[in-house]
């Protein structure tokens, strides 16, 4: 009884210790405009909404924020429903992302600032604590985890690769106040270990001796040639190239005219080479040298490099190819908490490649069944046009990529079709109306 009561406490401690400083659903319509600034730094932002896109799980549970226009800036922020000094605590971000478009070139990552960040204009340059979350540009696909230290920012030495499927992913970053850190790709760990490792805050904690040199008389041969190893008394006389014995003197050479009749050299059979000693071990071989390390005096403990106040978040994109949907963006102290809700995420992951499977049957049977046969073959055989300078992937993927254009293209083109065969065939039900041609 006493120890079931222990444990309650203690579990209703730490539940009421943990908080979530936001978990942005986009469950509530367009009321996250409310919630969300968009940055007036340029005028050609992309246009972002909500949406689960073009299938998904749950449409519900599905949906958040999606980026709709191809080739465009993103940059909107929201604050935290309260400020986070993570002062001796955990600190959890995570969200999930879809890039159900086939991601050629885009960030889905994800930016947190301070107090002092200025929503209105956001943009590449605003100072940010911690930047983190995918990034694909053609065969490149990484997790970002840079973090700002004393106004810099510092890369994540390890390479955490980013998922390039068109499915939902969860993406974490864990750090915690003994300065350890954790990356983790739907909920698997891809990275963990020391802050002050795995990033270059600080300078390392020793330097070679600048004192110390390797002695002039240190023996670092590990061979020598064998004093006892004496070249033969005869070696040298042997030539390498003799006269070719066999060698006659044409019946027709006239000394006179030719001059003297010499025969042509030969390797000589018997030449024995350059002659060398034995190799032996040196016996007074001492191993390489090492340089001597000692404390780097530049170096100084900081065991408050992961120590941040955080107080707001923003998705500063670049992409080539719109539609990466956001979703489930949490910021809380509690690894329970985000384990909680990305595990929810999953399950319904896990639904997707049939909801995707579904739509993408019934996209096939739409076509089929609706699409009025263009009244010629010829727009399926007209080449498009595609500038393939405007894709920024690497060359082995831009044959892909043409493809996908293509099919795009002919998609839309096919589409284009519909459309216009809708819109003429009501023109004709208004007779009234003068019919296309005549216009
Ligand atoms: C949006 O916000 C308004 C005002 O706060 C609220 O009345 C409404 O219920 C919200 N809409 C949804 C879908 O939650
Ligand atoms: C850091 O703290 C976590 C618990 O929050 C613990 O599991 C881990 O072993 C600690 N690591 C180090 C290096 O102290």
């Amino acid at each position: 009884m006493k120890l079931l009561t222990i444990a309650a406490i203690l579990g209703l401690s730490s539940l009421c210790s943990a908080e979530v400083f936001l978990h942005e659903t986009f469950s509530d319509g367009e009321n996250w405009t409310q919630r969300w600034t968009p940055s007036t730094h340029r005028a050609d932002l992309g246009t972002l909404e909500v949406s689960s896109g073009k299938w998904s799980a749950d449409a519900d549970k599905n949906t958040g924020l999606r980026t709709t226009e191809d080739y465009r800036f993103y940059a909107t922020s929201t604050k935290f429903d309260k400020p986070f000094d993570n002062k001796d605590k955990d600190f959890v971000v995570q969200f999930d992302v879809k890039n159900e478009q086939n991601i050629d070139c885009g960030g889905s990552y994800v930016k947190i600032f301070s107090d002092k960040f200025e929503p209105t204009t956001f943009n590449g340059d605003s100072e940010y604590n911690i930047m983190f979350g995918p990034d694909i540009c053609g065969t490149k696909s990484i997790v970002h985890a840079i973090l700002q230290y004393k106004g810099k920012n510092f890369d994540l030495k390890k390479t955490v690769g980013a998922p390039t499927d068109v499915f939902t992913h969860t993406y974490t970053l864990v750090i915690k106040p003994n300065q350890t850190y954790q990356v983790l790709v739907d909920g698997e760990e891809k990275a963990a270990g020391k802050l002050e490792e795995d990033w270059d805050f600080l300078p390392p904690k020793t330097i070679k001796d600048p004192e110390a040199s390797k002695p002039a008389d240190w023996v670092d041969d590990a061979e020598i040639d064998d004093p006892s190893d004496i070249k033969p008394a005869n070696w040298d006389d042997i030539p390498e190239f003799i006269a070719d014995p066999e060698a006659v003197k044409p019946e027709d050479w006239d000394d006179d005219m030719d001059g003297e009749w010499e025969a042509p050299s030969i390797n000589n059979p018997e030449f024995k080479g350059v002659w060398s000693p034995k190799r032996i071990a040196n016996p007074a071989y001492k191993g390489e040298w090492e340089h001597p390390e000692i404390d780097n005096p530049e170096y100084k403990l900081d065991d408050s490099i992961y120590h941040y106040t955080f107080d707001n978040i923003g998705l500063d994109l670049w992409q080539v190819k719109s539609g990466t949907v956001f979703d489930n963006i949490l910021v809380t102290d509690d690894v329970d908490q985000a384990k909680k809700v990305r595990d929810e995420s999953l399950a319904l992951a896990k639904e997707e490649v049939k909801a995707k499977d579904a739509y993408d049957e019934k996209e096939k049977a739409k076509l089929e069944t609706d699409t009025p046969q263009p009244p010629s073959t010829e727009s399926d055989n007209e080449p498009i046009d595609i500038d393939l300078d405007d894709l920024s992937v690497e060359s082995d993927t831009k044959e892909e990529a043409k493809e996908e254009v293509k099919e795009e293209a002919k998609e839309e083109a096919k589409e284009e079709i519909k459309e216009e065969a809708k819109e003429e065939a009501k023109e004709e039900v208004k007779e009234s109306k003068p019919a296309k041609d005549e216009l």
